[in-house]
């Protein structure tokens, strides 16, 4: 990120949130599981797999936890009833990772449960740095339970990442592999981009070359001809590559055309200030964005 992107990146915080609702409102389905499933149909139709994730993170209260797994529920429910190729998303802090491990455990345990019954894939995201040892424990611990349709996430922009690629090598998990969107210090993590992409391609090759299941998380045109190249001799079930909802549509669907399997990231609920501000960050057109929101907001009858 260039530095005057950075002072941009910094300016959102203090962006009203209707404004930030209605900048980032591409990226998520909409507040309900029906606009979930509505989205979600859509993408089926144009030859795009899904990931549905409930919005809601770094939860406080165990309740609110529990809230959440309860919408998974639901959200495997619709999935299975509206024959939807879709699989879940889960962010191990909405399940209460930071209240207590054992509740996270358990609620985590109840979701894959649930959507082993059905048949449906679920996804452990990857969050910042003090939830990863936690989380690759808790995918290690359904793994060895017998739970196969469960698979992580790897961040490329994190120095330990390609360290934790080969100590997942045993379980030949099934990995995101993505740069990582959490600010993290240069101790731990890298901070150029272009060390970010090699590390990427790095742990992508050790992923293949252990035998796993890669979903390439990128919309990095750099990055996606480095995948493409090394999958090109794979069969298309071997790998998948994915994308944010609202980011790059028509190039997911050229890689669909392709032959490619394409699966969208798809958000939706009523919390959608965290997943919106850190979409906003990565938009190449911010400040023209938030420029122009502002004009707007200084004419009489806008906003
Ligand atoms: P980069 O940010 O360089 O984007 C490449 C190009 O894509 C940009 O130049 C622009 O054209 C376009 N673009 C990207 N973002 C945009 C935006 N918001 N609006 C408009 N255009 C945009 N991270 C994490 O830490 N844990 C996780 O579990 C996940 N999960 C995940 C799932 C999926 C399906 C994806 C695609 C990504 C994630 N991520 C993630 C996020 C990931 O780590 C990363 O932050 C983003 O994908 C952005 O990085 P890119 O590789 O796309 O490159």
């Amino acid at each position: 990120m260039r530095v005057v992107d950075r002072a941009i990146v910094r300016l959102l915080p203090t962006v009203p949130r209707p404004v930030v609702q209605r900048l980032s409102a591409r990226y998520i389905a909409g507040p309900t599981l029906d606009d979930a499933r509505r989205t979600v149909a859509g993408l089926n139709a144009e030859g795009k797999m899904a990931t549905v994730d409930v919005l809601g993170e770094v939860v406080t209260r165990p309740e609110e936890a529990e809230a959440i797994a309860s919408a998974y529920h639901s959200a495997l429910d619709a999935i299975a009833g509206d024959h939807l190729d879709a699989n879940v998303s889960v962010k191990l802090t909405a399940l209460g990772l930071q209240i207590d491990l054992d509740l996270c455990r358990s609620l985590l345990a109840t979701v894959v449960a649930d959507a082993t019954a059905r048949g449906i894939f679920v996804r452990i995201d990857m969050e910042d740095s003090s939830c990863t040892d936690d989380t690759l424990l808790l995918y290690r611990e359904l793994r060895e339970a017998g739970r196969d349709n469960v698979g992580v996430v790897l961040q490329s922009c994190l120095r330990r990442t390609l360290a934790d690629a080969d100590a997942l090598a045993d379980l030949r998990p099934s990995v995101r592999i993505c740069k990582g969107i959490y600010v993290e210090p240069p101790s731990i993590a890298y901070q150029g981009r272009d060390q970010i992409r090699e590390n990427f391609v790095h742990v992508l090759d050790a992923l293949l070359e252990a035998g796993c299941h890669v979903a390439v998380a990128t919309h990095d045109e750099w990055l996606l001809e480095r995948a493409l190249e090394r999958v090109a001799e794979m069969s298309r079930d071997e790998y998948e590559l994915q994308m944010l909802l609202g980011v790059r549509e028509e190039r997911a669907s050229q890689l669909v055309a392709e032959g490619h399997r394409l699966r969208v990231y798809v958000p939706y609920g009523e919390k959608w200030y965290e997943y919106s501000l850190r979409r906003l960050q990565e938009n190449p057109s911010l400040a023209g964005m938030l420029a122009k929101a502002a004009v707007l907001r200084a004419v009489p009858g806008r906003n």
